[in-house]
This record gives C-alpha cells, structure tokens and sequence, in this order.
C-alpha cells in the first residue's frame, strides 16, 4: 500500500459531518448550508444545450491533449482575462484541458516529484488536496503561514536553504480560498526570483480568477506576471483554471492548465497513462463556455451583492468579515473558538459553516484558522441575508 494513505487526514466535510453528529437543532426555521464552496446557481442554459447536442460524440474515445477548438477557445480566454497580445499563448503546446483543477492539482505532484528529501510548499490555511497531492507522493507538505495581509504564503517565513533546495512545487492559491487575499505583481515577482533560485515548480490554482468584485480590478495571474518579467517560455509555471466556479458548473468536471511547454509535455505523457482524456461532449461545452463572458459577469455581480448583504448584516458583530479581493467566501473572526461556533450555530440557528481550523494546520502554537470560520455565499441572496441574520442573532445571544 502507498505509504502516505495512513497520513491523509479526513476531508473538512468529513470532519464537520462529525462535528454536528448528534446535535440537535432547536431551531425549526429550514437549515441552510455555507459550508461546502460549491456554486448553487443553475449552469447556463447555453452550456447545458450544448453539452446535450453533443453527446452523440460519446461513441468516440477522447484524445488526452483535447481538441484544437477547446484549446484555442481556452486560449483566447486567456488573451481577454489577462490583456495579454493574441498570439502570446500557444493553444498547440501550453494548454491542456482536465476535468476540473482537483485532479489536476494533484495529479501535477504525481508527475513531478521525484527523490527521496522532495517537498511541495503551499499556503495554510489552505485546499487540502494540495497536502494528500504530497503525502501520496512521499514529499514533505510544508505549511506556510498565509500573511495576515495579502492571504499569500508568507515567502519570508521559509528561512532555511535547505528547505527552499528540497521543494519542488511550489503551490498557491490566488484568489485564495479561504482568505480571499490575491497574489499581487510584486508577489508574484518574489516567487518567480525564487522559483528561479531554487529550482522549483510554480503551481497556482486560479480556479476563482474570475470572482472578484464587480466593477474592480480582474486580480493578476501567475501567466500575466511570468510575461510581464520577460519569462515568454512560462518557465518553470503552470496555471489552473476551472469551470466550476465561473461557469457554475462543478458538476461539469472541466478546467485546464497553462504553462511551460516542457511542463506541459511531461503532464500530457503523464495523463495519457492516467486515463484522464476529457470527453468530447464535455469539451464541446466547456469551448462554449470559456467563449462566453457575460454569464461569468452575471456569476460575479451576484456574489458581490451577496457579499456586501451579509458584510452590511455582520461586520458589527464579527471582527474581519470584509470583502475579499476574490472568491465568494468571508473568513471573520470568532469570538468563540471556531469548533464551539460553529456546532452552536447549527444548535441554535440551523446554519452550517465550516471551523477555520479544518482548513488549516497548527504549528509552533501557531493555528491561522483558529477562532475564524469559512461562509461559502454560494446561495442566493435572500438566503444568505437570512443566513446572516441568524449568525447575528446567534452572535449576540450566545457569544
Ligand atoms: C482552492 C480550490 N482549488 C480547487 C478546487 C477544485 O475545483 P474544481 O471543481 O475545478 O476541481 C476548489 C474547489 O472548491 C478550491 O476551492
């Protein structure tokens, strides 16, 4: 048996399942979840239609590398995201499609690492597929502590060379989840002299690139910066892009990576023995999708006027609920510890968000996630006002 299957810690659902086993709620009022990120809102009827007309499609075996007019679709996303000059991305050789960025993610450690001292950095709080990605390949995961400021794994907080000179991947959230911080143009400037130091792989998972707030700035991405320092070839990067969050569609399974060529042939070898091919229906919607930027506008107004209903509702009786700079999740502070607040509110209100704690790891003393809880806005808006309005009744009677 693979050595790491023993280290794999339960999944934060599996562990919040525990934690509100055998609770009773008193509150009959209907419960309402914000505890899973996963988007609510029907897919886009054009994206449906064209995943249905397609599949007659499914009597044919996929080819792994996707079809031409998926990747060139992806590609011209790319060019209107990132302002970049048409032309810069090759569709051919930097792009593959995958289904959704969780395997992806994961699969990149399985393709990657190699040697007996490998580490794979990422930020903590963070998505724990990153951590299993390591442990199942017998690297290190080293947890580094997010910057109160940006949500970025503090790059100064790695202060031994040798740790730099076992890393391997180097992976990062942006926007983050659950912080809501983004990597900036000079963060990114930073990771690249490291990455370039050291030797290491830059894994961003930008699967939320395309929920920000209405009307802001798009954040940076990790393809942007890597052009914009004069690195043409991606060296050493790779992005993850996903349907799931700008489309709402997870149930989709469709994303794709970008990056280095050579990175990109080694993951291409690698998923061909995978087996993890796209099919051709589901590459038929995800190019009308990525064609499409209206739906993905309508997707991000509504999370801001989601969030700034519950921020109005909340921010006086729960310290840090403020908008992040990407995503759909608030990170507050709890007055109570975040286990205790979270089992309460489930008792008292019947509503679930998920502990700060199972998204991160203590260390030293040192726990980002302690006292927080994550609320993923992925309902409508009139169920989260209501949603926020219990969390504040719940605040005020029993905190
Ligand atoms: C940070 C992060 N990365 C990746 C994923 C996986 O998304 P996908 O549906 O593209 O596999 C999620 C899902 O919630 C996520 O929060």
């Amino acid at each position: 048996m693979n050595r790491g299957l023993p280290h794999l810690q339960p999944y934060p659902f599996e562990r919040l399942e525990r934690l509100l086993a055998g609770s009773r709620p008193k509150s009959t009022a209907p419960a309402i979840s914000l505890g899973m990120g996963e988007p609510r809102d029907p897919t886009p009827v054009f994206i449906r239609q064209a995943l249905t007309e397609h599949a007659h499609l499914m009597n044919r075996y996929p080819a792994t590398a996707g079809t031409n007019a998926l990747r060139e679709a992806v590609a011209g996303w790319l060019a209107r995201r990132y302002r970049l000059p048409t032309g810069t991305i090759d569709p051919g050789s930097q792009i593959l499609p995958v289904n959704g960025t969780r395997e992806a993610l994961f699969a990149l450690a399985q393709t990657i690492i190699s040697g007996r001292r490998a580490a794979i950095a990422m930020p903590n709080p963070f998505y724990q597929i990153y951590e299993g990605a390591a442990l199942l390949t017998g690297a290190e995961p080293i947890q580094i502590l997010a910057d109160p400021v940006n949500g970025m794994p503090d790059l100064d907080a790695v202060r031994s060379e040798s740790v730099w000179n076992r890393i391997q991947i180097f992976y990062l959230t942006t926007p983050a989840n659950p912080t809501g911080g983004i990597a900036d143009r000079e963060y990114f400037r930073r990771l690249l002299e490291l990455s370039e130091r050291y030797g290491f792989i830059v894994a961003a998972d930008e699967c939320y690139a395309d929920i920000y707030p209405d009307g802001g700035e798009p954040p940076p991405g990790l393809i942007q910066a890597c052009l914009e320092s004069g690195r043409s070839g991606l060296e050493n990067c790779i992005a993850f892009h996903s349907l799931s969050k700008r489309s709402s569609a997870p149930g989709l399974r469709s994303g794709f990576v970008v990056g280095d060529t050579g990175l990109i042939h080694a993951f291409l070898r690698y998923r061909t023995y995978q087996g993890c091919a796209m099919p051709l229906h589901v590459q038929e919607a995800s190019r009308t999708a990525w064609t499409d930027d209206a739906h993905a506008a309508i997707a991000r107004s509504a999370y801001t006027e989601r969030l700034q209903a519950v921020i109005g509702i909340l921010d006086d009786v729960l310290e840090e609920t403020t908008m992040p700079h990407g995503g759909f999740y608030l990170w507050p502070r709890t007055p109570i510890p975040d286990t205790e607040f979270a089992r309460g509110l489930w008792e008292e209100e019947h509503v679930m968000v998920l502990p700060g704690r199972f998204l991160s790891r203590g260390r030293d003393g040192v726990d980002p996630g302690a006292n927080r809880i994550r609320m993923a806005l992925v309902q409508d808006l009139e169920t989260c006002v209501e949603a926020a309005q219990r969390i504040k009744r719940f605040v005020q009677a029993s905190c």
